[in-house]
């Protein structure tokens, strides 16, 4: 079947995965990738599909509502799975605007502008889909009741829910309800409700997905893994918020893409599905894993970089522990995570050690002062 999808955000983190899967796997569809190349945004991340017939990029900024109805019409989209968004919680911190207009408006626009062009033709929705990634953060922060005494929990796998519980009493489910702390967690809440109005008052086939923190190949180097990573290589000093007992859900990265895969084609109309492995770590534990696999890979003695670690004030409004429950994904579309937690950061590692003149490219800006007035030694 010939489909023609517009994925937006392509050019970022988990987009460019999403768009090299669906380049290389579906050759009769048409994939547009629309972006605005932000500093989060970079085309040499998508490298290998950018000569490949069904590949287009269009450089857009998601909020100019007459170019979303211009690239909708000019490509005959049918499908759009919306990825583009500020995506930073420090930066959100320190300029919250930013992430009501590209979060907020910007799916809006998004919103709008198919609305317009769906309706206008004689099929109407039919065979249509908008499909938003949202994240787990919109739930809130679960609390963390055993911050002593858990064990990394090396081998996890979706199965292994009842070990994680022991990080505290509960998960987010679908139909937690909505509780965000940050400007990010709140742009991104209300987008989502934007995207199910949509469906409930124009009838929109509309689908969102919450997912965990996702991790793997390029991440921009100012979130945990690939900063740290990063750090460690050159010996720099590895910012721990606070104590560093907040507890985050991680997910392969390339894992997300496929589930999106299976979601937009599987999955059901104005219905929500949470996404995550069971994989929760406190930030500290998962720090110490880092720095041992990075100076393994490195050839330094165990325990080399251990004393990069140094304490910095915490975040703003911090939260503590983010943990999904993706049972239903596992229930209703057989899902589950392909890759144990320790094969994924071995990977990630590697890939980063190996690729350091992307990361190179991308930290050649100023963005590392971005927050130097936020975090200060403690
Ligand atoms: P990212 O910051 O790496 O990439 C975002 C992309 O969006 C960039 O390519 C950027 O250039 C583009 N973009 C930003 N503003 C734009 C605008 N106004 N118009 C067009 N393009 C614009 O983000 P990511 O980590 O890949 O996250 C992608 C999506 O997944 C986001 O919606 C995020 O909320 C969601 N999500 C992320 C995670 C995670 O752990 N990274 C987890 C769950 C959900
Ligand atoms: P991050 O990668 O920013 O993802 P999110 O805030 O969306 O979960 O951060 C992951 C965790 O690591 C979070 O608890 C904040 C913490 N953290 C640090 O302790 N130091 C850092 O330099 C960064 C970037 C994050």
């Amino acid at each position: 079947m010939k489909r023609n999808l517009l994925i937006t955000g392509g050019a970022g983190f988990i987009g460019s995965h999403v768009v090299r899967l669906f380049v290389n796997k579906y050759p009769d569809y048409r994939i547009v990738n629309l972006d605005k190349l932000t500093y989060a945004g970079n085309l040499a991340n998508l490298k290998d599909v950018e000569d490949k017939p069904n590949y287009r990029f269009v450089k857009a900024d998601i909020c100019d509502f007459e170019k979303m109805r211009e690239v909708l019409r000019e490509h005959e989209i049918d499908g759009i799975i919306h990825l583009a968004a500020e995506s930073h919680v420090d930066r959100s911190i320190k300029d919250p605007f930013t992430f009501a207009r590209t979060n907020v408006l910007g799916t809006l626009s998004l919103l709008q502008a198919a609305r317009e062009y769906w309706e206008s033709l004689p099929e109407g929705y039919e065979g249509k889909r908008f499909y938003h990634i949202s994240t787990d953060e919109v739930y809130g922060a679960l609390e963390l009741t055993n911050p002593e005494g858990v064990e990394p929990p090396f081998s996890t796998t979706a199965s292994s829910k009842e070990h994680h519980l022991a990080y505290g009493k509960d998960f987010f489910y679908e139909d937690t309800k909505y509780n965000p702390h940050s400007p990010y967690s709140a742009s991104k809440a209300s987008s989502d409700h934007f995207v199910r109005a949509f469906h409930d008052t124009y009838g929109m086939p509309t689908i969102v997905t919450n997912c965990s923190n996702n991790y793997g190949p390029y991440q921009f180097p100012e979130k945990l893994i690939p900063l740290f990573i990063n750090n460690i290589r050159h010996g720099k000093p590895l910012p721990v918020y606070g104590k560093g007992e907040n507890v985050r859900d991680w997910l392969y990265v390339e894992d997300h893409a496929r589930t999106i895969d299976l979601i937009f084609h599987k999955g059901r109309v104005a219905d929500t599905y949470n996404i995550g492995g069971f994989n929760e770590w406190k930030n500290i534990d998962l720090i110490k894993v880092l720095i041992k696999t990075v100076d393994r890979q490195l050839g330094n003695p165990e325990g080399h970089s251990l004393g990069l670690i140094t304490y910095v004030t915490d975040r703003k409004g911090h939260d503590m522990r983010y943990a999904i429950d993706s049972t239903k994904l596992q229930k209703e579309l057989g899902w589950e995570p392909s890759l144990q937690f320790e094969e994924g950061i071995e990977k990630t590692v590697k890939w980063y050690l190996e690729n350091q003149e992307w990361m190179d490219h991308v930290t050649s800006g100023d963005y590392l002062r971005y927050y130097e007035d936020m975090y200060k030694e403690k």
